[in-house]
């Protein structure tokens, strides 16, 4: 994820994009840029860090113009330098993008041999090659974008102009959001709409596949393919703040409505369906070094540990490799039992967590192969592992891992489908429903997310709660201890996940009338046992409140309160039973009036010790 911004009109361009980037920031903030045109040229600055380098490099050095386009980067493809920042430029053409081209490799390799010549290690820095080489072979500007965007697989946003055409700007999306502002001779793109409020209220959102040409003082609208079309545009009344969410009250909430958007992300480019396989970039590891790997120890902490929980009950399953899931802070001092023949896979959404890297590097000390699923590109963690996956879920604002939870159980779907392929025991005949098991993903998501006000109306009943239980079995035991994390996080009720069948070996002593326990009863394997965990709850007078799929009365008719969910694989049930628990989460810490994005004693990176 990260944020672009276009100008073009009377007024002084560079300030403007400053400040439509600095509300833009929650979209990334490992580099930022701006380019203008001006005199015919374009000229661009660039710079590593959050965007105060970049308006402490424009004061230093300003720049004129009243068209320009800016950019701040959350990386995907090329680590957060200067060199790998937007704006990217290619001949006359300099664009900034926001999405991720999954052919990218493909096309450059192509332009390679047209001797097109790469500065970055970004997939972006195509689209500009691509947009110069169709000028080179005689179209003009417009016609070689449309060529050019016509090229592409993945997703984008993305707003460009040319040393060809100064008074031109163009923008364009697939998969990626963006916003077109209509002034008075004057006209901004954003991909969201807080930059964009100051300046004009009439807006227009572009659909996927859809263009904006800007010349002459007016805007002209159209599909990538070149058929016209006629746009409304929409009043827009929101408060500066309420825009910067998205509309949503809390970054939480926003997070976890984005998931399937950023599922899709985490997804991208990595199934291969043509050679039925999965593509991991940077796994760092080949195929003959994976299949050596005879155990694997997962390190990881809080949340991240749960989806290490998960992993562990995939990868035992389809890869039949022995796994071991520490706490990095018990890993990296009981002096454990591994070597060259274990894969240690650190898992971390910010990348920086003190504990989890101390494990990384006693791991390397002792010898092991070291890979790590991260959020957060060219992170510590990233960096000082061998190989990484990472989840490219965006920046997380909330403290509380939503996105990046979800996108770490996907990353560790595609290592199990890799490792299975390597070790054999995931045949070709085996990958493909998996494949569609991940494909269907998203739209399931969407299902789950109706669960919203369900969600919200049994917080309500149980507000005045001092503690909660969570249960669950296999797989989604973690998520029932993910389910309690969150509670006592956001809420600050006091909340235990346990595996069902262990209730009657001690907390079955707690249940009585004031007690709710959540119940996550889908339709599985586990399904019969988990329902009698239920009556015996139920037997001493506990308070239900059931997870279950859609369709089944036994559970309705039992349980105090019921949340549904579509039906789906075991395989990513954790998956979708984690959003109607973040939802009760949010909407409890929400009603008791706490600080949603900034729950108490927390940090969202936890450096220390
Ligand atoms: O950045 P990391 O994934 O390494 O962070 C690990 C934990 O600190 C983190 O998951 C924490 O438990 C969150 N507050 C959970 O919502």
């Amino acid at each position: 994820m990260c944020g672009i911004v276009g100008y073009i009109g009377q007024q002084p361009a560079p300030p403007i994009i400053l400040e439509g980037l600095q509300k833009l920031e929650y979209r990334g903030y490992d580099s930022a840029g701006i380019c203008t045109i001006d005199g015919g040229q374009a000229h661009i600055r660039r710079s590593k860090g959050k965007l105060v380098n970049l308006a402490r490099l424009l004061a230093a050095v300003p720049m004129q113009g009243s068209v320009a386009i800016g950019h701040t980067r959350w990386a995907t493809h090329g680590k957060p330098t200067e060199t790998n920042a937007h704006p990217h430029k290619a001949g006359p053409v300099v664009l900034v993008h926001n999405g991720i081209i999954e052919n990218y490799l493909t096309l450059k390799k192509d332009l390679h041999c047209n001797n097109h010549n790469f500065k970055s290690d970004t997939d972006t820095e195509v689209i500009a090659h691509l947009i110069e080489h169709e000028m080179v072979r005689g179209s003009g500007f417009e016609e070689a974008v449309r060529a050019a965007l016509q090229e592409l697989k993945g997703a984008y946003a993305v707003c460009l102009v040319s040393e060809t055409e100064p008074g031109m700007m163009i923008a364009a999306k697939h998969g990626s959001p963006l916003v077109v502002g209509l002034g008075d001779r004057e006209f901004m793109v954003a991909s969201d709409i807080p930059p964009i409020l100051p300046h004009t209220r009439e807006m227009v959102f572009l659909e996927d596949d859809e263009m904006v040409v800007f010349k002459d003082g007016s805007a002209r609208f159209s599909t990538v393919s070149g058929d016209s079309l006629t746009k409304i545009a929409r009043h827009i009344d929101w408060s500066p703040l309420l825009a910067e969410k998205d509309g949503y009250r809390h970054f939480m909430l926003k997070e976890i409505f984005e998931q399937p958007r950023t599922v899709q992300d985490t997804l991208a480019g990595r199934l291969l369906e043509d050679e039925e396989d999965v593509c991991l970039e940077d796994l760092g590891l080949n195929d003959s070094e994976l299949a050596q790997v005879r155990r694997i120890c997962i390190v990881a902490c809080g949340t991240s540990w749960h989806s290490g929980l998960v992993g562990k009950y995939l990868l035992e399953e389809h890869c039949r490799l022995p796994v071991e899931v520490d706490i990095a802070s018990e890993f990296r001092y009981r002096n454990p039992v591994i070597g060259p023949e274990t894969l240690l896979i650190a898992i971390s959404q910010s990348g920086e967590t003190a504990d989890t890297l101390a494990a990384v590097r006693e791991a390397t000390i002792r010898g092991a192969r070291t890979i790590s699923i991260c959020n957060v590109i060219d992170s510590s963690i990233a960096r000082e592992t061998e190989g990484v996956i990472y989840t490219h879920a965006g920046p997380e604002i909330g403290v509380a891992s939503t996105k990046a939870f979800v996108t770490q159980l996907v990353a560790l779907y595609l290592l199990m489908l890799r490792l299975g392929r390597v070790g054999g025991s995931i045949t070709l005949e085996r990958m493909l429903p998996h494949f569609a098991t991940l494909l269907h993903l998203p739209a399931l998501m969407e299902r789950a997310l109706r669960l919203d006000s369900a969600a919200e109306s049994i917080a309500r009943r149980y507000q005045h709660a001092g503690d909660f239980l969570y249960l669950g079995r296999g797989i989604n035991y973690p998520i029932a201890l993910e389910g309690a994390l969150k509670m006592k996080e956001l809420s600050y009720i006091h909340a235990e996940g346990y595996p069902a069948g262990e209730m009657k070996h001690g907390p079955i002593a707690l249940i009585d009338e004031n007690l709710p326990v959540v119940v996550l009863a889908l339709k599985d394997r586990h399904y019969q046992k988990v329902i009698s965990n239920m009556e015996e709850v139920i037997a001493r007078g506990g308070r239900v409140i059931a997870i279950c799929t859609e369709g089944d009365n036994e559970v309705a008719l039992k349980a105090e309160s019921v949340m549904y969910l579509p039906e789906c694989s075991e395989w990513i049930a954790p998956i979708l039973l984690s959003i109607p628990l973040q939802l009760l989460a949010y909407h409890m810490s929400s009603i008791k009036g706490n600080d949603v994005d900034q729950p108490r004693n927390l940090a969202k990176s936890v450096t220390v010790e």
